[in-house]
């Protein structure tokens, strides 16, 4: 039986989206008859009904493709169900544009927000299957998802790369990582990139322990140091206000970057140069390294599996070595923070490594 697959990519891009739409389109050419519409943009896209019969050969050659052959679009979760100016019912729009599309399910790459969008469209009666992407790695329920690798390929090369600069200048050297609210990418990154602290938005910073690891260093005769830091990192002080609070405190102070921040206090504090880096999108650019393409792929070919068999209302997920599924309902909205237990902040710790708390 002839099965009509629709496809897109939500949110902010990452290596292995084209990998993991060429998984699903190739596996379902091969399990069953498949026809594959692809939508552009994201959800607008599908709210808009901007979408495209997809051929075989558009799957051929992306494999290596940073980015996404569909386009993405940043549409909150939180507008989907508010009528605007233009009078659009988004949900309405999106759920005629399946039945126009005449889709038997729809597939959508996507990280947390994505997945609410997705949750949400499941209950009002479509068939979703979902498929985690994100450098941030912190969808609940799977242990990584597909991009988190390449990028920390990506932010550790940069550290090793900070390192020699460092070391020639005598410099305390902060580098500023992607992450979102969470610290995973800097935990692996900083690790990989045998960094000497490393600040986590779940572990609120002490400047001061900070500032203990560069006269510990110093004292041993080490020159230099390098700190990596997660983008919403926060002090303690500032782990107690609301963050539109803490907003308006930062914007004050004129630095809104948390690297600038500690930087800033760190050359007040001691006798120290110290200069920021922040690689910013390049984290999330080009080619997906081997492991993301491997686990595209495996979601990818997960996901045609569950069309075959009809399973709907689900994101596919990596359980230990076995690629699973979650229920939508189970982990839309749920964060995956770093948790301070985790077995890599030990590993971190047992290294000598400081994330800068009290007593650590
Ligand atoms: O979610 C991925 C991510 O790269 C985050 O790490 C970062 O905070 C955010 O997206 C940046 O978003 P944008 O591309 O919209 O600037």
């Amino acid at each position: 039986m002839k099965k009509r697959i629709g496809i897109l990519t939500s949110g902010g891009d990452c290596p292995g989206l084209n990998a993991a739409i060429r998984g699903v389109a190739r596996a379902a050419y091969t399990m069953f008859d498949a026809d594959i519409i692809g939508i552009r943009g994201g959800y607008l896209g599908l709210i808009e009904g901007d979408f495209q019969e997809m051929n075989r050969s558009q799957f051929s050659n992306i494999l290596t493709m940073g980015g996404t052959i569909l386009g993405t679009s940043r549409t909150p979760f939180r507008d989907m169900r508010v009528v605007g100016e233009d009078q659009v019912d988004k949900v309405e729009q999106m759920k005629n544009n399946y039945a126009k599309m005449g889709l038997d399910c729809l597939v959508t790459l996507g990280g947390n927000g994505t997945h609410k969008t997705a949750n949400m469209l499941s209950m009002e009666g479509l068939n979703i299957i979902g498929l985690p992407k994100t450098i941030d790695n912190d969808i609940y329920g799977t242990d990584f998802t597909f991009g988190f690798h390449t990028a920390v390929e990506i932010a550790t090369d940069v550290i090793d790369r900070v390192h020699t600069t460092a070391a020639s200048h005598s410099r305390v050297m902060v580098i500023e990582l992607m992450g979102n609210k969470t610290g995973w990418l800097t935990l692996y990154a900083g690790i990989a990139g045998g960094a000497d602290a490393i600040l986590l938005p779940e572990l609120p910073y002490d400047i001061r322990e900070v500032a203990k690891v560069i006269e510990r260093r110093a004292s041993v005769g080490k020159n230099f140091t390098i700190i990596a830091v997660a983008e919403g990192a926060m002090d303690v002080k500032e782990a107690k206000m609301k963050r539109k609070q803490r907003d308006v405190k930062r914007a004050e102070e004129g630095c809104t970057n948390v690297s600038i921040r500690i930087a800033g206090q760190l050359e007040q504090m001691l006798n120290v140069v110290s200069r920021t880096v922040i690689p910013g999108h390049v984290q999330r650019g080009g080619t997906p390294c081997a492991y993301d393409r491997v686990l595209s792929t495996q979601f990818g070919v997960h996901a045609a599996q569950l069309i075959s068999n009809g399973t709907y209302g689900v994101t596919v997920a990596l359980k230990g070595e076995r690629i699973v599924h979650n229920s939508l309902s189970d982990i839309a909205g749920v964060a995956k923070p770093v948790t301070a237990n985790h077995h890599m902040v030990k590993t971190a710790k047992s290294m000598g490594i400081s994330l800068g708390v009290a007593g650590d």
